[in-house]
C-alpha cells in the first residue's frame, strides 16, 4: 500500500511524525512525506523535523507564502502532478492548514486511468477502462468553533465533507460529523496524536531544560503564543494585548517566542519596542519542540492562540489561557485547563490563576500516547486486512 502522509505547516509535523514512525515498522506500507512548503523558515519547518527524526520529505512543494486563494491553488496545481505521478492508495492530510483544504481537494477529484485486462475477456474484446482514486483519511477530523471567520474551519468542514476515512480525538468531534451527516463508518474515534509525539520524546523535553538556559526558573514564568489573524492582523487588537501583556509581566515573567506573522505586524505596526523594553518580557524567535515542549513542561501558566497548545496544556495540567472567543477542542475547557479570555479580561484572569494553589484537570479518553497504532490498526481493518 503507498500511503502518502502530507504535512504543510508548523502544527502538522507533530501529527504526522508518529504515523509515520509506526508506518515504517509495518512490511505492507511504502510511505512517503510530501511537505507543501507553507512554512518554509528553518525554525518552522526544518528544525521540526529534525526533533521529531523525520527523514527529510521524499517531496518537497516549495509553494511558500501568499494569500489564501494563492496559496490553496499553488498547493493544489503541485500536488495533482505529484499524483498523477506517485499513484498512491491513501493520502492522509491532518489539521486544518491550507495546505490539508488543498491536498484533500486534489486528492478526491483526481482520477486515475486503469486498463482492465481480465483473463476473463473473451480476447476479441478490447480492454475496458476504469478511474479510480486514493483514498482520503483526515486525521483530527470533526474539530469546529462554528466561527466561519476562522480560516480554519472553513479547511476543517470541507476536508471532513471529502474524506472518506475520518479519525477524530474526541467524542464531540464525532458528535459533530454525525450532526453534518456524516456516515457512522467513516467516523473512528482513535485519539490525540500528538501526545504520541509528547510521549515519543518526553525523555528528551525533560533534559532539555530550556528555561535555565534562558535564565527563568521552573514555574517563575509563562509562556506566551500568538499568531491567529484576529489577534495579530489589526493594530488596535495587537495594541491591546501588548498592552496587558505589560501588566501581565509585573507580575510574573513572559517568555514570547514569536511568530513571523506576528513579528511582522509588531514591526510594521510599531509595537515591538514596547515588549522589547518591557524587562519581564523575553521576545525570542519561534522555537522548534524539544524547546518550547520543555519551556511549556516548567512555565506556570500559558497564554495563547494555538490550538494543539490547549490540547498539550491539558495533558500536562498546566493552565492555559486562550486568546479566542471560542475552541474547536471544547474538551480542553471541559475536562482540561483551558479557559478562554480577551484582551480585556487576559490580565485578571492571568492573576486568578498566580492566585490559585491547584488545579483540578483531567486526561481525555484515548488521549494516552498511542493513538497513531490505533491508526494503524484502523487502516489495516479498511483494506479488508490484505495488507
Ligand atoms: C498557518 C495556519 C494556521 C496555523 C499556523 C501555525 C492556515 C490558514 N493557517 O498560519 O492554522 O495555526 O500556520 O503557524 O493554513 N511566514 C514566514 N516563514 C514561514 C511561514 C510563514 O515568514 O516559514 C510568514 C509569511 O510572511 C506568511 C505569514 O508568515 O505570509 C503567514 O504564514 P501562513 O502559512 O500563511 O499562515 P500562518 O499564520 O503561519
Amino acid at each position: 500500500m503507498k500511503v502518502i502522509n502530507v504535512v504543510g505547516a508548523r502544527p502538522n509535523f507533530m501529527k504526522i511524525a508518529p504515523l509515520y514512525h509506526a508506518l515504517r515498522k509495518e512490511d505492507w506500507a511504502k510511505r512517503h512525506i510530501v511537505h507543501t512548503g507553507q512554512h518554509y523558515d528553518l525554525n518552522m519547518s526544518d528544525a521540526f523535523f529534525r526533533d521529531l527524526r523525520l527523514p527529510d520529505p521524499d517531496f518537497h512543494l516549495g509553494v511558500g507564502s501568499g494569500t489564501h486563494a494563492e496559496q490553496t491553488g499553488r498547493v493544489m496545481m503541485a500536488y495533482e502532478k505529484l499524483l498523477l505521478q506517485e499513484k498512491p492508495d491513501l493520502v492522509i492530510v491532518v489539521g486544518d492548514v491550507n495546505s490539508t483544504l488543498a491536498c484533500a481537494l486534489a486528492t478526491t477529484k483526481i482520477c486515475f486511468t486503469q486498463i482492465i485486462k481480465p483473463s476473463s475477456l473473451p480476447a476479441a474484446q478490447p480492454p475496458s477502462y476504469s478511474g479510480h482514486r486514493p483514498l482520503l483519511a483526515h486525521l483530527e477530523a470533526g474539530l469546529r468553533s462554528f466561527d466561519r471567520t476562522m480560516p480554519e474551519e472553513i479547511n476543517r468542514i470541507v476536508t471532513d465533507s471529502l474524506s472518506d476515512i475520518l479519525w477524530t480525538p474526541s467524542p464531540d468531534a464525532d458528535e459533530n460529523l454525525r450532526r453534518e451527516g456524516i456516515p457512522d463508518e467513516k467516523i473512528i474515534r482513535v485519539g490525540n496524536i500528538m501526545i504520541d509525539s509528547l510521549e515519543m520524546l518526553r525523555e528528551e523535553i525533560q533534559r532539555q531544560q530550556m528555561c535555565k538556559q534562558l535564565g527563568l526558573r521552573d514555574k517563575d514564568y509563562a509562556v506566551v503564543t500568538l499568531h491567529r489573524p484576529s489577534n495579530v492582523d489589526t493594530p488596535v487588537v495587537l495594541e491591546s494585548i501588548c498592552d496587558s501583556l505589560v501588566q501581565i509581566s509585573k507580575k510574573i515573567r513572559i517568555v514570547f517566542p514569536v511568530h513571523p506573522r506576528t513579528r511582522k505586524n509588531l514591526i510594521s505596526f510599531g509595537f515591538i519596542r514596547q515588549l522589547e523594553e518591557t524587562p519581564g518580557i523575553l521576545l525570542t524567535e519561534p522555537v522548534n519542540y524539544i524547546r518550547f515542549m520543555s519551556l511549556i513542561f516548567d512555565c506556570r501558566f500559558v497564554l495563547t492562540d494555538s490550538g494543539g497548545i490547549q490540547e498539550e496544556t491539558t495533558y500536562l495540567g498546566i493552565p492555559c489561557l486562550t486568546l479566542r472567543p471560542n475552541t474547536e477542542r471544547p474538551i480542553t475547557v471541559e475536562q482540561g485547563t483551558n479557559k478562554l479570555t480577551t484582551p480585556a479580561k487576559m490580565v485578571k484572569d492571568a492573576d486568578t490563576i498566580l492566585c490559585a494553589d491547584t488545579f483540578s484537570s483531567q486526561v481525555p479518553e484515548l488521549w494516552d500516547g498511542r493513538t497513531a497504532q490505533r491508526i494503524i490498526e484502523s487502516i489495516k481493518e479498511i483494506s479488508g486486512s490484505t495488507y
